[in-house]
């Protein structure tokens, strides 16, 4: 299989440059990579969480498509889609749902950020939670498994649900006795959380100190720009590059060149108003015909419609027998379909099988067991369960090497056969 990855947009609202370099930008350059698949969709569903407003959800969505398009995304290379229009989703996650623990979704920052601002205003724990948000991990879960995505880019703020999906991904594989699930990585760029805002905190609506991608057009853009905190040295005096909002943002932009001549300029006295004129032009340059293209297809919501449309057909080409697997697998099958059973049990009784798992002491491990249960390798354990987790994926790959931290209980050759019958059954 080509290499997954996978990315959500929360469709309340409109995007801003913090967005565009920080996510879009990057996304759409890593899917041009050659050997990468890559599916990115409009989480709407999500977005009902927040957004009780049904026209400001509507209109973001579309909002939002046609941004990722105009910033050059393909859709013939990139499955974009709507979450909502992929019903397999809402069902995966039911079942997730059953296996996830409650006490791990207490844990949850978003909704212990909810109790605690309940809590600091007098108000009971949970009287702004409502069951969408207790359980957002789960939906997000259900997005990457659906699709068995490797990686998944996001924000720091959201590592945390990539280690829950990982978790439950786990714990359904191991209940059901088969991977059915690939454990993702979260992918966090540096990139992401490097654009500041107008008053130099990172770029956030809830700072309302954003610069508008499209919106308002280069009118909106002229006026946000002139708002950029400086300091106060006029024209003519030397400037401190280093440190400036303008200059970061301005090296968003920038060619290497370019960066080092607008360094030089400011240090040797470059006005304020006319480096804030400088960097309207260099972002305008690369946004401007990007604004244009978004303002068409703002003006033709039923081509948009025609590239979703084809983007959840082909997503569901995914989605739905991956779906129906499952479903077999948890037990919902037709009544005249008694031989998955047996099947199943035939299957597992065959293989060998690595357990991964917690213990007391807080450490993960995994072990390899023979088809009849027999212990063949016991790892040491790790602070990490990825890290097991990756062990384990790469024993299964390679087999065998010296260093691997498992101590052997059984002889070489009975090792060796298990590693082999796993790889030949992947
Ligand atoms: N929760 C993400 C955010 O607020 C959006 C999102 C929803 C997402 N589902 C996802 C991101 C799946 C990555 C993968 O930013």
């Amino acid at each position: 299989m080509s290499h997954r990855v996978l990315t959500g947009i929360t469709t309340t609202g409109t995007l801003h440059l913090g967005n565009y370099v920080g996510a879009i930008r990057p996304a759409i350059a890593a899917s041009r990579a050659p050997g990468v698949e890559s599916f990115y969709f409009m989480a709407d569903f999500h977005a009902l969480i927040k957004c009780d407003e049904p026209d400001r959800l509507a209109r973001s969505s579309r909002a939002i498509a046609a941004t990722w398009l105009a910033a050059g995304l393909d859709p013939a290379r990139v499955t974009l889609y709507r979450q909502s229009d992929i019903p397999e989703i809402p069902e995966l996650t039911w079942l997730l749902t059953c296996v996830t623990a409650k006490g791990q979704m207490n844990r949850a920052h978003a909704y212990k950020a909810a109790v605690d601002a309940a809590v600091a205003a007098g108000e009971e724990p949970d009287a702004h939670v409502s069951m969408g948000l207790f359980s957002y991990p789960v939906l997000m879960a259900a997005d990457i498994l659906m699709f068995n995505a490797h990686r998944v880019p996001v924000g720091k703020d959201q590592v945390q649900h990539i280690e829950m999906t990982r978790d439950i991904a786990q714990r359904f594989n191991h209940l059901y006795g088969r991977e059915f699930f690939v454990l993702p990585e979260a992918q966090v760029d540096a990139e992401m959380e490097l654009l500041p805002g107008l008053d130099g905190r990172k770029m956030s609506k809830s700072y309302d100190n954003v610069i508008p991608l499209f919106e308002g057009g280069a009118a909106a853009l002229k006026d946000a720009v002139a708002r950029i905190v400086t300091d106060s040295k006029l024209p003519g005096e030397p400037k401190v590059p280093e440190g400036q909002t303008l200059v970061t943002l301005y090296d968003a932009f920038a060619t290497p060149a370019q960066r080092a001549a607008f360094r030089a300029a400011l240090r040797g006295g470059l006005g304020w108003g006319e480096a804030k004129q400088q960097l309207v032009a260099l972002i305008e340059g690369e946004i401007g015909p990007m604004r244009a293209r978004y303002d068409a297809l703002m003006a033709h919501p039923e081509q948009l419609e025609a590239i979703l449309q084809d983007g959840a057909r082909r997503a569901r080409a995914i989605a739905t027998p991956f779906l129906q697997a499952l479903r077999a697998a948890v037990g919902l099958r037709p009544y005249t379909d008694t031989a998955a059973t047996a099947a199943a049990k035939a299957q597992k009784a065959a293989l060998p099988v690595f357990k991964q798992y917690r213990e007391a002491d807080g450490r993960f491990y995994f072990k390899l067991l023979a088809a009849d249960g027999t212990l063949l390798l016991q790892s040491s354990g790790f602070e990490q369960g990825r890290d097991a987790g990756q062990w384990v994926a790469r024993l299964k790959r390679e087999g065998l090497a010296d260093g691997a931290p498992v101590r052997r209980e059984a002889a070489d050759a009975d090792i060796a056969a298990a590693l082999a019958a796993l790889r030949d059954a992947a």
